[in-house]
């Protein structure tokens, strides 16, 4: 029987519960929502609203629920509308007339408000550790490979050498804002709504100060309609988990390119790749494809939610929720992805001898030269067009750019050096990009940032209990 059935004169339509019931997904929530109820009894004798006794009772009965959960003993039964009514009706059945007063000044719109914000934050301290981790592996890569060069691409057209180290902590960075991002946003949806009822709150006497004290929130909510109608908290970490999808997609896509026979810098472990049902010889970036097809998604469920959210009266509409399943499915899919790109980066083999091929194509020092001319005296633009039609004839007539360099008067035999790659990598001038060349300083400023996040991540956002 649902909770509010005696108020109906008829059973509940079996279509009409099939539509609306939440039971599927937001089982996921029962932590949560067992953590929101503890908090809120405490509150309640902390009021004076439950006595003792029934206080004890109730926190028994939950935790008894608690550990049904756990072990998976926990049975749903027909009725069971969602994990909050779900958890109520066993919580009375165990409790008796106890458990039947632990809905007191209490509504589902508080309640599932609070469940989701517990369930967020927990979330999101487990992707933020997850992206560092990721990071992590990034830096030890760059680490490793430094010293290889390869070309950087701008169009996708070759444009100037750069360090493996560099390409590859250029994603670092990307990750690093994502869990400055999810830290963000873990910090504003820190407020507890406990205590803000269906939306006026009740009139019996709450302290909701206290509950979110117990909660390990930063704060309490100010306007109790806001309280239980706000899901800012949801869109952003759409958001945040569809930025860092889309950051993971352009690795995949990097990663899809560059092991191609075609490029031919990397080479995927077997063990982080798939083969192919009829064509013998594949070996495929299947977690590259889907890292960059997950994107696709992660973008659809922010979009959708905003949707949802947009027009919406206040105070709380059944609309909402709505929220779970692209939260949690977002979750759920970047959780995946970040371990599985991990463990792609973690065993990709570089070929340094390609690459370094590669990196070696006079074309890719152009601007190199023209700045050589620049440091005596041409201005840029002069250089520019010098250099330009060095390489245009270069292309046209089929000679190699250093002999080209050799008979142009304003270069001649010292400038060269600045198109034989060899040379040039190693004279690459002082004030020259760490993309360039040597990128410890770089390699130590990540690390940093990477131990900096990891003690933020931990930091905070913690139940007290
Ligand atoms: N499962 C619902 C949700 O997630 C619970 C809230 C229902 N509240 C209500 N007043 N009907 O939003």
């Amino acid at each position: 029987m649902a909770l509010w059935s005696r108020r109906m004169r008829t059973p509940p339509a079996k279509a009409m519960m099939a539509f609306t019931e939440s039971l599927s997904f937001d089982r996921a929530l029962w932590r949560d929502d067992l953590d929101g109820s503890i908090a809120h009894v405490r509150g309640l004798e902390h009021t004076g609203v439950l006595d003792e006794a029934d206080t004890a009772k109730l926190l028994a009965a939950l935790d008894a629920v608690g550990a049904e959960f756990s072990s998976g003993r926990f049975e749903f039964v027909a009725d069971d509308e969602d994990i909050h009514t779900a958890i109520e009706r066993r919580v009375t059945e165990l409790a008796g007339d106890a458990g039947a007063k632990l809905h007191t000044a209490r509504s589902r719109n508080d309640q599932v408000a609070t469940a989701l914000r517990l369930y967020t934050r927990r979330r999101l301290g487990e992707v933020g550790n997850l992206a560092l981790d990721l990071g992590e592996t990034l830096r030890e890569r760059a680490a490793r490979a430094e010293g290889i060069m390869l070309p950087g691409y701008t169009h996708l057209q070759r444009a100037q050498p750069v360090a493996l180290a560099s390409q590859l902590l250029a994603h670092g960075w990307a990750l690093a804002r994502d869990v400055d991002r999810l830290l963000d946003t873990r910090r504003r949806l820190d407020v507890s709504p406990l205590g803000a009822g269906a939306l006026a709150g009740s009139s019996l006497l709450l302290d909701p100060d206290w509950v979110a004290g117990e909660l390990g929130f930063a704060g309490r909510f100010d306007n109790s309609l806001d309280a239980v109608a706000d899901r800012d908290f949801v869109a952003e970490t759409l958001f945040d988990l569809a930025l860092l999808g889309v950051h993971l997609s352009r690795l995949g896509e990097e990663f899809v390119l560059f092991s191609t026979t075609e490029f031919g810098f990397y080479q995927l472990d077997d063990a982080w790749s798939t083969g192919s049902s009829m064509l013998p010889q594949k070996k495929n970036p299947d977690i590259a494809e889907l890292a960059r097809g997950k994107a696709g998604r992660l973008i659809g469920h922010l979009t959708g939610f905003l949707a949802t959210l947009k027009g919406l009266p206040f105070a709380y509409n059944r609309d909402l929720q709505e929220d779970k399943e692209p939260l949690f499915d977002a979750f759920d899919q970047v959780t995946r992805a970040l371990v599985a790109v991990r463990g792609l980066v973690d065993t990709v083999r570089f070929d340094e001898e390609t690459m370094s091929t590669a990196a070696a194509d006079p074309a890719l020092y152009a601007v190199d030269l023209a700045e050589w001319l620049v440091e005596r005296g041409m201005p840029f633009r002069r250089a520019h067009g010098l250099v330009g039609d060095l390489v245009r004839r270069s292309l046209e007539e089929s000679k190699p750019l250093a002999e080209l360099v050799l008979a142009e008067p304003a270069l001649g035999r010292n400038a060269v050096p600045v198109v034989e790659p060899d040379l040039a990598g190693a004279t690459r001038p002082k004030g020259a990009p760490a993309a360039r060349g040597g990128v410890a300083d770089q390699l130590e400023r990540f690390a940093e940032r990477l131990r900096a996040d990891r003690a933020r991540l931990d930091g905070t956002g913690r139940p007290t209990r």
